[in-house]
């Protein structure tokens, strides 16, 4: 019992430390989450609200949006009209959906106002603001069919949710919309989420799936806008199929993740916000990046990458007649059509290794996985090429080397053409990385 009970403590230690990074990048940023109404009926809904405060606690600036979907159709006596997957809303089931909408509300800032000292929500405190925030139309005529009370959203109001937030309280959005008529229109909650994340310009889009894909054993973890698409068209009908749409639209207009978790899982947001791996699905902009091997056009963008660096003595100076000379040893990292990063690969076939020199990112790119990109690209060029190590001469970046599996070494572990050129001055750390071919 102590031995698991020492490797529970050991794993929660790692567990917490490995979340540091993710504490700071959170910080300020924000997040819109979205949960259907079902979501609610759960048991284990409490622990959703649990996160939520770990989230604001954290820094993370919040907005909600929730569902009704269950509680509307539990108080609707008939069956509902649906043109193209829509509910038509008439005069009682808006009725009906105001009543949901309150009551489920109220049950949200209920929970959201718990600060019981033997729950994770001691000393929370925490303020949560909802209103008319969502402007609405209606959604009008569709297939000859009058849609009556069920809307399309016009307007977040920014501004006003931006205050909210800035003043450290969690807005709460429902699936209801405003109209200058002073009319009350029914929206779903994903357009509300959809439409909220883009006008915000947030970080991260949310949605808590209320089943996960059955079609597949292990959710896809991650996807471009692009991928998400083709997929699209594959997916049986499902929580998966009907908010996939919106976080394409959403990585379309600027939301740079959407993330797609699965309710029951245990922990899911968690596990999806705090470590690489995930447990949901990340659906990211499609990139125009591009990594590949340079040509004579791309010297004026690589001296522009790397002359300011040779200025600062980080990398040594090449003058712009030897870049062109080996132009064709380097690589270069586009993205929209800018050179934002570049390395390149001196092989030295007969000590079957080669030299990695002059990666570099932008300022401005980095932090980005670019490095790691280019360091892929090279290390692959040089196992296409049989070679087994990698060496790399570097002054300021060793730590950043080791961190990739390169371990110290010495000018007299160099290929000896490479020895003869060592500039003692300079004084460079030699740092070689095993490819692992033969
Ligand atoms: C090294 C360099 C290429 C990394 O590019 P990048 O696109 O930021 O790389 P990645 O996004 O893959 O990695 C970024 C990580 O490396 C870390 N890092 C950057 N420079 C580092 C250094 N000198 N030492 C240790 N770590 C460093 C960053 O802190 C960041 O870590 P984090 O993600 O944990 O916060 C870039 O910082 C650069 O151009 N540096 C100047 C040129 C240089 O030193 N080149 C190597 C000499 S050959």
């Amino acid at each position: 019992m102590a031995k698991s009970g020492e490797h529970n403590a050991a794993a929660y230690v790692d567990w917490f430390r490995a979340a540091a990074p993710y504490i700071h990048a959170f910080r300020g940023k924000t997040f819109v989450l979205a949960f259907g109404g079902d979501a609610m009926l759960r048991e284990d809904f409490v622990d959703l609200v649990y996160d939520i405060n770990l989230l604001n606690a954290l820094g993370v600036r919040l907005v909600l949006v929730h569902g009704v979907r269950p509680q509307v159709e539990e108080r609707l006596a008939g069956e509902a009209q649906y043109v193209r997957g829509r509910r038509v809303t008439d005069a009682e089931s808006l009725e009906h959906v105001k009543d949901a909408v309150g009551s489920v509300r109220v049950d949200i800032e209920s929970l959201l106002s718990v600060g019981l000292p033997n729950t994770p929500m001691a000393g929370a405190d925490i303020r949560v603001a909802s209103g008319n925030y969502v402007t609405a139309q209606p959604a009008g005529v569709v297939d000859g069919v009058d849609l009556l009370f069920t809307g399309e959203v016009r307007k977040i109001a920014v501004a006003a949710i931006r205050d909210r937030l800035d003043g450290g309280e969690i807005v709460l959005l429902s699936p209801i919309g405003y109209s200058a008529t002073g009319e009350v229109f029914n929206l779903t909650l994903e357009e509300v989420a959809t439409h909220a994340a883009i006008d915000l310009g947030a970080d991260k889009l949310i949605f808590i799936l209320d089943h996960g894909d059955d079609a597949a054993d292990k959710p896809i973890s991650r996807l471009t806008a692009s991928q998400a698409q083709r997929l699209l068209k594959e997916l049986p009908d499902g929580d998966m199929k009907l908010y996939l749409p919106h976080a394409i639209q959403a990585c379309k207009k600027g939301v740079a993740k959407v993330h797609l978790v699965n309710a029951e899982v245990d922990g899911a947001l968690l596990l999806e916000l705090f470590t690489h791996e995930g447990v949901g699905t990340m659906v990211t902009r499609q990139s125009v990046e591009n990594l590949r091997p340079a040509g004579i056009d791309d010297v004026g963008g690589i001296l522009s990458v790397i002359e300011p660096l040779e200025h600062d003595g980080v990398l040594v100076r090449r003058s712009r007649e030897r870049l062109e000379q080996e132009i064709g040893q380097f690589f270069v990292d586009e993205l929209d059509g800018l050179i934002v990063g570049c390395v390149a690969l001196y092989p030295f076939p007969e000590a079957g290794a080669a030299e990695m020199a002059c990666l570099a990112v932008a300022p401005e790119f980095r932090r980005g996985g670019r490095g790691d990109a280019l360091l892929a690209a090279v290390e692959e060029a040089a196992r296409a090429q049989g070679l087994a190590r990698l060496f790399v001469l570097t002054t300021r970046t060793t730590h950043w080397f080791i961190e990739r599996g390169f371990v110290a070494a010495g000018p007299d572990d160099l290929p000896a053409p490479r020895k003869a050129m060592y500039n003692w001055q300079r004084r460079s750390k030699v740092l070689v990385k095993s490819l692992g071919v033969a």
